[in-house]
């Protein structure tokens, strides 16, 4: 069959208007980096943007030119020997020339911003110092945020899956871990930054827009990787500096439980429990009527302190709870085999914290809470809330 001739041309510019309008439709292709946050950003977005203006009539010659050769060069008889060609030195040397000449400029504006980033890490020797500095630490899998002011100035205040900042001012996360590799990432503030145990990597924040912002462990690090979240809270300044300081009063007066098992524990509170239970992030491991592989359910804690008690003759599920959660290590979940949980939940939680979250485990067990157990759909409702929205 021969094709008339005339076809081609009309079909090739329809192709290259097709591949012209999905390339150059800004939208997806500028709402790549960040928009909000990374002091870094505007340096970071305007090289991304130049290399995509570098890219782009690349890629449109050479598939130009591909789909040019495959229609233009087909084989359009059978016994039909094509002219071979062996070599062009001018070409060859064009192509070379051009492509090195294009690496020299991408290798020295992005040599530039990573300068930049440089300047930020290297601290003392530029003379920057951040307002807030926060010491996070990545681990499977939550994130722990330790607060200072300025470089190095202690305030005691530590948070688990919610960073709160201050808007408009420079804070340094120095970003670490303490088991495997992780990546600390909120795609509307910065890039990925990889938190690897035993080295620390820094990202400076000037976030513009108050707001919270979500984003995730980027590194597969284990089977709840997905759950690993992490929430970003910018706060005007002011209403951040009187958070940090009911923060600080209350860090004053805290009295961690500890890991001793016969320390008495007040009456728990399950509404606050259920608070405790996702502001430290145990909902990332513990969810509700399904074990995960880095901890049994909730409804499965309840039902092995329940058992614990019978066991025990005496009924009472608090002591299994209370061991099960400040020596988590001592025994293990019957299906699991090693232990990953933390074991510092005694310095982190005080007794009266201690015993919330254990009335809210309780109120799982299938022999208490209103709607007789698990099948108490507002109770799993609220847990489902509390998960996603962690
Ligand atoms: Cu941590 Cu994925």
């Amino acid at each position: 069959m021969n094709r008339s001739p005339s076809h081609v041309p009309v079909f090739l510019i329809a192709l290259t208007g097709v591949i012209l309008f999905a390339l150059l439709s800004p939208a997806p292709a500028l709402a790549h980096g960040p928009v909000s946050g990374g002091a870094s950003n505007d340096s970071f977005n305007d090289l991304f943007r130049i290399m995509l203006w570098i890219a782009t009539p690349i890629f449109l010659l050479v598939e130009g030119l591909l789909l040019f050769a495959i229609i233009r060069y087909r084989r359009q008889r059978h016994d039909e020997m094509p002219e071979q060609v062996h070599g062009n030195t001018a070409l060859e040397l064009t192509w070379t020339v051009l492509a090195l000449a294009i690496i020299a400029v991408v290798f020295v504006l992005g040599y530039r911003v990573m300068q930049q980033e440089r300047l930020v890490e290297a601290g003392e020797e530029t003379q920057f110092t951040p307002d807030l500095t926060v010491h996070v630490t990545g681990y499977m899998f939550n994130w722990d945020y330790e607060y200072f002011l300025g470089e190095d100035e202690e305030t005691g205040v530590m948070t688990t899956r919610e960073l709160t900042i201050p808007a408009r001012r420079d804070v340094l996360l120095e970003i670490a871990s303490s088991d495997v590799q992780h990546s600390f990432w909120v795609p509307e503030l910065a890039g990925k930054v990889d938190a690897i145990p035993g080295y620390v990597n820094t990202l400076l924040l000037n976030v513009k827009e108050p707001g919270r912002y979500t984003g995730q462990c980027a590194e597969y690090c284990g089977l709840n990787h997905y759950a690993m979240m992490i929430e970003v809270n910018a706060l005007e300044p002011a209403e951040f500096d009187a958070w940090l300081t009911d923060k600080v009063a209350a860090q004053n007066e805290f009295q961690p439980v500890g890991t001793d098992l016969s320390v008495e524990l007040p009456e728990g509170d399950l509404d606050r429990g259920r608070a405790v239970f996702s502001e430290l992030g145990c909902v990332a491991c513990h969810t509700t009527n399904t074990d995960q592989p880095s901890g049994p359910s909730i409804q499965r804690m309840a039902a092995d302190a329940h058992r614990a008690a019978e066991e025990a003759g005496h009924g009472d599920w608090v002591p299994f709870l209370h061991e099960s959660i400040v020596q988590p290590c001592v025994h293990l979940a019957e299906g699991w085999s090693q232990c990953i949980m933390p074991q510092d939940y005694g310095e982190r939680m005080d007794a009266q914290g201690l015993a919330d979250v254990i009335a809210y485990i309780q109120s799982y067990g299938e022999e208490r809470g209103p709607g007789g157990g698990p099948q108490d759909q507002t109770q799993a409702d609220d847990a489902a809330e509390v998960a996603a929205a962690s």
